[in-house]
């Protein structure tokens, strides 16, 4: 016999609860302004989703303003609060990899903060922005000289090594255009997060990083110290650790910064080197789902803080200045993405119990705007947003378009029995790396970015279009 199509599902992962309400929206995942109207329909700030469908089309990524900036400035205030008794100072850099533009960047710069870029591309969009060099950081594991020498003219405050070879790299542009680099060395402190095997990044058998860990003689951190202070054009300024992203617990986040702080001490100790900078990176967890649970900001701020503190007294270290590197964090739930539903189908699935329905929402989108669930299973949830329904939910899974049967949205999530085609659906907390890991795969044009401000929406990413498509191809 068949389960009945309402109801839970014997389908459904352990971490899914069945709604009492599948309208109601769990505040977590989305942005302060995102409320259901008495009417039924998703609205935030004043604009209704159906209104933002018709003017800008689906799939559609419409972002809150007035969320984004709370978050940035949550993590300047935290932080500089946090670690005010320490009195070395607070730099928060934005990590523009989790979704940037020219209007993003600004809105980084008026609350405050840095931003931390990646490329030669990223780096553009922040020069195109107006942001000053002196608040630009430089990532990388394998810069180009052209990006090298791009961040020197810039004048970047900060570019983070990766590795030996670099650091000579580095010294010989610097040389050349006769100016003096500044320097973090990014260190590997071998913290294996608890996260997705891709995202973690602090281990030693992955390619970021100087290794702290050395067999015989000085390990490659401390030849990479060696290295920079020796060097006639680099400035050295600190050390560098990322451990990794999507992270809850605060463990990996310490022992990291104890390490570094412990190989602070051995440098000045051994050679009479002050790492006067300690940048702990970002990775701060968001919720994707229920089975999310992420700490307020001031917390782990706290935590993060009492650490450093305890290390410095031990260690007779004076406090350095600390920055931290958020990105899914500030954007990630200010964002969500509207899909208008296309094909309805439920199959019949064999379920541990025997058989089952499973119902399968077909969208307008897909992997091409949102590969997190194909690359790192992730999770997401979603809501009907175009109405309220009083149908009883479903096991649903919210599928792409895309010619792939693992081409999913939303693996798992409870929504009413009546979606239809036609419908709206939403799904949050996609404001992190999924725009920017958008592809054109089947060619299909990217989505567009709204910013939502002031009951406003504009388009701070257009739309690609179809002759955005054919426009690489030099034709016949
Ligand atoms: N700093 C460094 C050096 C990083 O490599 C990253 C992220 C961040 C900061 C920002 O981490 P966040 O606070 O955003 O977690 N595409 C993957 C995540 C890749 C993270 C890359 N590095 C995903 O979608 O989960």
């Amino acid at each position: 016999m068949l389960s009945p199509t309402s109801g839970p599902s014997p389908l459904a992962p352990d971490w899914l609860s069945l709604p009492d309400d599948p309208n109601a929206l769990r505040a977590q995942e989305w942005a302060h302004d995102v409320v259901r109207h008495p009417a039924g329909e998703l609205a935030i700030d004043g604009l209704s989703v159906q209104q933002l469908a018709e003017e800008f089309g689906s799939p559609l990524f419409v972002l809150s303003e007035a969320d984004f900036r709370r978050r940035a400035r949550e993590f300047r205030n935290a932080f500089d609060e946090a670690f005010a008794e320490l009195g070395g100072g607070v730099d928060v850099y934005y990590a523009g990899k989790s979704f940037l533009c020219t209007e993003v960047a600004r809105w980084v710069m008026d609350e405050g903060l840095r931003l931390d870029t990646c490329s030669g591309g990223e780096l553009l969009v922040a020069q195109r922005a107006g942001v000053p060099g002196a608040k630009l950081g430089l990532h990388g594991n394998n810069k180009s000289d052209a990006e090298i020498r791009r961040a020197l003219d810039l004048g970047v405050g900060r570019i983070v090594a990766d590795s030996l070879p670099e650091i000579q790299r580095i010294e010989s542009i610097a040389a050349a255009s006769g100016r003096i680099a500044k320097v973090m060395l990014r260190l590997t402190p071998g913290v294996h997060a608890h996260t997705h095997e891709f995202i973690a990044t602090a281990h030693e058998d992955q390619k970021f990083g100087l290794s702290l860990a050395g067999s015989d003689g000085p390990s490659p951190a401390e030849q990479a110290v060696l290295a920079a202070t020796a060097a006639e054009h680099i400035e050295l300024l600190g050390i560098h650790c990322h451990i990794g992203s999507q992270i809850f617990e605060s463990e990996g986040f310490a022992v990291a910064a104890q390490r570094l702080l412990g190989f602070s001490a051995k440098m000045k100790s051994r050679y009479g080197v002050e790492l006067g900078e300690l940048d702990l990176g970002g990775g701060y967890g968001i919720a994707y789902t229920e089975a999310d649970n992420p700490r307020p900001t001031a917390e782990i701020a706290r935590e993060m803080a009492a650490v450093v503190a305890e290390e410095c007294t031990r260690l007779a270290l004076p406090a350095p200045r600390i920055s931290i590197e958020p990105g899914r964090a500030i954007v990630g739930p200010s964002t969500f993405t509207l899909y208008r539903v296309g094909t309805v189908k439920t199959v019949v699935v064999d379920g541990a119990a025997g058989p089952a329905e499973r119902r399968y929402l077909s969208v307008d989108g897909g992997m091409s705007d949102n590969p997190r669930p194909v690359l790192y299973d992730a999770d997401y949830s979603a809501v009907l947003a175009n109405r309220a329904s009083s149908a009883a939910p479903v096991l649903s899974r919210v599928v792409g378009k895309h010619c792939e049967s693992g081409d999913i949205v939303v693996r798992d999530a409870y929504l009413p029995g009546d979606v239809r085609a036609g419908d709206l659906l939403a799904v949050p907390a996609t404001g992190a790396y999924c725009w920017v890991l958008a592809s054109n795969y089947n060619y299909l044009p990217r989505p567009a970015v709204v910013a939502v401000r002031d009951g406003a929406a504009r388009v701070i990413v257009r739309a690609e279009t179809e002759e955005d498509l054919l426009s690489r191809d030099p034709g016949a």
